[in-house]
């Protein structure tokens, strides 16, 4: 019944602004943080992704970051990743159609599945950024050469391209995700615990400007009483197929 609405809801909008955590990865066997089998139940947070943390100890930081990358690296994309796909396609064929993917995930699958307009607001496990003149480059070696890698052209210590605790997210992805989720007359938020700021305040951004909101886990978040439909149940599942299951406009 519930994914019914979810189509109806899809076919009514004109500007979906969609907003993903690492449950949309979790049917392609990446761990999420928080879950049962949460990467954050097996170790802390702050020993492994903090500027503190890399700074006490950058080869372990690093060997973690390899170890992700290595899962990542052989996993594919699932069915909800394709879905969004899809559904950029449809938007963006609509008229005045419009469509936004937020992503909290740094593991590259909507981009290994199509997706175009991806905002990444925590950064990219595959980008390196130098520590010391600042040089990024995208580096997909499974294994890394070496741990902890250092700069080609000054030497000094690479790190991952990615939001760490403390830090501030990359200010023109946030600006720009601030604005979509404001203009968004449906919000879909997949996959997220909605626990860590700022990106949880984006379906409230959405909400305060009169869009609609839809959540789709399989557990309660802090985000689900205000929803306007809440589906209890996993990316992949309520999202294979979809597109062709959306009435005309
Ligand atoms: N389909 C949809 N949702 C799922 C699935 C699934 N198959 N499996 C788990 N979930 C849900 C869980 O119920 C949970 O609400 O995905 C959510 C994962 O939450 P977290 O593990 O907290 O991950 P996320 O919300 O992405 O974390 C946000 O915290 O650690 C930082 O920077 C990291 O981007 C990350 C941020």
């Amino acid at each position: 019944m519930e994914t019914t609405d979810l189509e109806a809801f899809l076919s009514r909008a004109k500007a979906l602004c969609v907003l993903t955590g690492s449950g949309i990865s979790q049917e392609s066997g990446i761990p999420t943080f928080r879950g049962n089998d949460g990467l954050w139940k097996q170790y802390r947070a702050e020993v492994l992704a903090t500027p503190g943390a890399f700074a006490r100890d950058p080869k372990l930081v690093w060997e973690w970051y390899a170890w992700r990358r290595e899962i990542i690296h052989r996993a594919q994309p699932n069915a909800a990743h394709q879905a969004l796909v899809e559904l950029e396609a449809e938007f963006s064929a609509r008229p005045g159609g419009r469509f936004a993917l937020l992503t909290q995930n740094v593991d590259g699958l909507h981009e290994r599945a199509g997706t175009g307009n991806l905002i990444r607001l925590h950064g990219d496990i595959w980008r390196l950024r130098c520590t010391g003149c600042g040089a990024e480059r995208q580096d997909y070696s499974v294994p890394l050469d070496r741990l902890p890698p250092h700069c080609s052209f000054c030497f000094s210590l690479l790190r991952p391209a990615v939001v760490w605790f403390g830090e501030s997210l990359p200010q023109e992805e946030w600006a720009r995700a601030a604005d979509v989720s404001a203009s968004a007359d449906l919000f879909l938020v997949i996959g997220t615990s909605a626990l860590v700021q700022p990106a949880a305040s984006l379906p409230l951004l959405a909400k305060q400007n009169g869009g609609l909101l839809i959540e789709i886990n399989p557990a309660p978040t802090p985000l689900s009483g205000l929803a306007d439909l809440a589906i209890r149940g996993k990316a992949a599942e309520v999202l294979g197929g979809l597109s062709s299951r959306i009435p005309d406009a």
